[in-house]
């Protein structure tokens, strides 16, 4: 393997830094003038390799934190502000007037994600696409739900308002792998909801908001939003040990989930919405069509070199045919592309981390010392920023590959000859987010379908794993995540279920009449969104 070439189509060349040199509190675009960190690349834009400078971000503090925190405890008000009273009509307002701006950002946003993180063009494009129509699905579902809700009911004698109301202050932390969708798939919802959010963006993948911060600060609310730069431990720890923080919103990792949560000091007023580490393991079974579940293994485990929570992280092949499989599998593998990330049919591109190489080559190593072997040409090669993803046959459980979410390009196939040895490992592991089956015999397939979908919250059958559609409910067992998202779901878990009730008397019904002619209250509405 060889590093990618240096030529560098004009419309993605870097010929401006991205100076981020105010952060947005309280409705404001703050000017800053204090400490500033530099954002590199891992792509190189010189013929000897040097990362590339993109831009700088304001390393903010604790005060600047605090400030962000007050601006949201504020616009919520204690449930008074303007946003979380407001009309869901005027929030949903709201939010198509972001998302209508947020669509003009396209490109740059496309060219940040490239450099910033390495993920090729048709990928970035689909992340920004699909975040949007993310956005306009979040719309609708809160227009049905609203309209579910705009009725009152009669049990044993008392009428009650039944609608979801907001949580308080949210605190989101999204993850450098989806800096764009995971974040908002957080807090889009978490806002439209009648929440107040404090949005830090993550470590790579952190200028591509900058060209939507105007959008967010015309958009809602002085204080509905507020974002902020800096170093998790500086910024959001002492957010979190004010204990005014209502939701921890994090996609990411969970000692960092953890840590933060600790820092809480109301344990039960806080509430979680996380997406974690997940080991999301391939079972291939003898009758498998192994071009199929070759194919679907590639794509689970190379895809976004490995750096998907939803990747496959482990593949468990029968011995009948894992000889076979990995003859092919490895084939396959080698004949990816690597390139930057505008390369046309560049699968492989930069890794964002500049320490993950050398991570997976410890993988690499670990494995090899304890008998396991690289079946790929390529794997292992390694350039200034990238290793080619490495095949290891066969991992066994004392070996770091095994228990370690790689987050990264490395493959470890595990040989079985009884389906109870994968199943075994998955009921003994920390992680219970998804699982890829390939076989065909529905004998077979039965029993081990009513088993997985209790071990994990998604089963794939002959298919890799993902998060999409966006409809479907994405989450996990044990340590993989905390509450459901998905279009619909996100909504509920960032709310709460909250009612006007009265008893039915003529007396009180009088007034529940004058309420809802009157139009007085937001909340007690039986108006249907058109
Ligand atoms: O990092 C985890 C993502 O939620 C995975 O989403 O399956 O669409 O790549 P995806």
């Amino acid at each position: 393997m060889t590093s990618t070439s240096i030529a560098i189509p004009d419309q993605f060349q870097i010929k401006e830094l991205v100076n981020q040199n105010t952060y947005l509190v309280g409705g404001a675009l703050i000017p800053w003038r204090g400490k500033t960190s530099e954002v590199y690349s891992t792509i190189s834009s010189t013929k000897d390799y040097k990362p590339t400078l993109l831009g700088t971000i304001p390393t903010l503090g604790k005060k600047e934190a605090i400030n962000a925190l007050d601006a949201a405890v504020s616009a919520y008000n204690k449930g008074q502000g303007l946003w979380p009273t407001m009309k869901v009509v005027d929030r949903i307002a709201c939010m198509e007037k972001f998302v209508e701006q947020m669509k003009t950002k396209r490109e740059e946003v496309v060219k940040l994600l490239m450099w910033e993180i390495g993920k090729n063009l048709p990928d970035s494009e689909k992340e920004f696409d699909r975040t949007v129509e993310y956005i306009y699905d979040t719309i609708e579902d809160y227009k049905q739900m609203d309209r579910d809700s705009a009725k009152f009911e009669k049990n044993s004698g008392v009428n009650a308002h039944i609608r979801r109301g907001p949580l308080g202050v949210v605190l989101c932390l999204g993850p450098y792998n989806y800096p764009l969708n995971e974040t908002f798939a957080l807090l889009i919802p978490a806002l439209i909801m009648g929440n107040t959010v404090i949005f830090k963006p993550a470590k790579h993948g952190v200028l591509l908001i900058s060209p939507l911060l105007e959008a967010f600060q015309n958009s809602f609310p002085k204080g509905a939003v507020n974002i902020i730069y800096g170093r998790g431990r500086a910024v959001a720890a002492p957010i979190m040990q004010t204990g005014k923080i209502d939701v921890l919103a994090l996609i990411g990792n969970s000692k960092s989930a953890n840590a933060l949560q600790n820092q809480h000091p109301k344990s039960n007023r806080l509430r979680l919405v996380l997406g974690l580490e997940a080991k999301n393991p391939a079972i291939v079974l003898p009758d498998a069509d192994l071009d199929l579940a070759i194919d679907e293994c590639i794509a689970g485990a190379t895809s976004f070199n490995g750096q998907r929570c939803t990747a496959l992280k482990i593949l468990y092949v029968h011995e009948n045919i894992v000889e076979e499989f990995n003859k092919r599998f490895s084939e396959k593998v080698d004949a990816l592309k690597f390139g930057n990330p505008w390369e046309d049919g560049a699968k492989l591109t930069p890794l964002p981390e500049p320490d993950k190489p050398l991570y997976i080559q410890k993988l690499i190593d670990d494995a090899t010392e304890n008998g396991a072997k690289v079946i790929n040409t390529k794997g292992g090669e390694t350039t200034e920023n990238y290793i080619f993803p490495a095949v290891l046959y066969p991992v066994t459980k004392d070996m770091r590959v095994f228990q370690e979410e790689q987050f990264g390009p490395v493959i470890p196939i595990v040989p079985f000859s009884d389906i109870e040895e994968p199943l075994d490992d998955m009921a003994e592991s920390n992680y219970g987010q998804q699982v890829s089956l390939f076989g065909k015999d529905v004998k077979t397939l039965a029993p081990l379908i009513d088993t997985l979908v209790n071990l994990v919250c998604r089963v794939n059958l002959n298919s890799s794993c993902q998060r999409g559609p966006d409809v479907y409910p994405f989450t996990g067992r044990k340590d993989s995540a905390v509450a459901t998202l998905s279009v619909h779901d996100a909504l509920r878990s960032f709310s709460i279920r909250t009612f006007v009730a009265s008893k039915d008397n003529d007396y009180n019904n009088a007034i529940l009449k004058d309420l809802m002619d009157s139009r007085a209250s937001n909340f007690v509405s039986t108006d249907y969104i058109l």
